[in-house]
């Protein structure tokens, strides 16, 4: 009903579209990417697709949650460029073991979330949220997740960081369980990844170097901004 009336108001909503690319080739158009935590809940549920959804869910994060590892990767990003004079590109790095990795071009405000899983962008201003989950206690990390769900700011946490960018890319390092030489003894030839992406909820899988890039306003959806819409609520209740 809502869809069907944004489209007969004509209310159009430019937004923010990212690519996904690996070196060799374009994967996916997306709005939201996690890789990590947010990836491997995904990976599991949908190994285990005859179990009701919401029980799969269930059951994968805890599963997941109960075997927590951390990704050895390296995040390289293009921070968002503020000013016209400050033209460099500038490509920041960090690395080291992270937990959960959140690429997000929208705020997805959602049911478990009602602030967004990234209330630090917007729809359609042009960034990314890059929010980094270093590796950190079970009992921490399930802290920070819980907070979602709040009003406490669920990024304040000394383990959490975020930063506004245009552009990234995901690395991983040595792959977790064995190294190399390993994983080539039991894989025959190649190393190639097999670290899971979560793609506004589809599995993505393979791909051992991803580079997201933001395309402002790219897409026109019908709908409205509900980041102008606090205000709007009184007046509407009256109706
Ligand atoms: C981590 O994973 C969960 C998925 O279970 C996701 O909802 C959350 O936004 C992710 N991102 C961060 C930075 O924790
Ligand atoms: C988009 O909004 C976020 C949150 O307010 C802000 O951090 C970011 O700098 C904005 N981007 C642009 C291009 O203004
Ligand atoms: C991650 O943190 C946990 C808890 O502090 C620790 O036991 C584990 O060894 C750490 N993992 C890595 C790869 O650093
Ligand atoms: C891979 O792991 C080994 C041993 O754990 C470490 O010495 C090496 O620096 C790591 N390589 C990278 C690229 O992190």
């Amino acid at each position: 009903v809502t869809a069907t009336l944004h489209i007969i108001m004509g209310n159009l909503q430019p937004v923010d579209i990212c690519t996904f690319s690996s070196p060799s080739k374009p994967l996916h158009f997306g709005f939201s990417a996690m890789f990590g935590f947010g990836a491997r809940t995904l990976a599991l549920a949908e190994k285990h697709r005859w179990m009701p959804s919401n029980q799969r869910r269930d059951f994968a994060v805890i599963k997941t949650l109960a075997s927590l590892k951390p990704e050895d990767c390296e995040l390289s990003f293009l921070p968002l460029k503020n000013s016209q004079q400050d033209n460099k590109d500038q490509w920041h790095s960090i690395q080291g073991h992270f937990l959960n990795v959140s690429i997000m071009a929208i705020p997805c405000l959602c049911s478990m979330a009602p602030r967004g899983l990234a209330p630090n962008t917007r729809l359609n201003n042009g960034s990314m949220a890059l929010i980094a989950v270093r590796n950190t206690s079970r009992a921490e990390f399930i802290k920070h997740l819980k907070r979602y769900a709040g009003i406490k700011n669920q990024f304040n946490f000394p383990f959490i960081e975020t930063y506004t960018v245009q552009e990234v890319k995901v690395q991983p390092r040595n792959r977790s369980g064995f190294d190399n030489e390993e994983k080539v003894h039991l894989h025959g030839t190649s190393t190639e990844g097999n670290c899971p992406w979560n793609i506004d909820g589809v599995l993505m899988e393979g791909a051992s170097e991803v580079c997201i890039r933001v395309h402002p306003q790219l897409i026109t959806l019908y709908g409205r901004n509900t980041d102008e819409h606090d205000d709007l609520k009184t007046s509407c209740s009256c109706l």
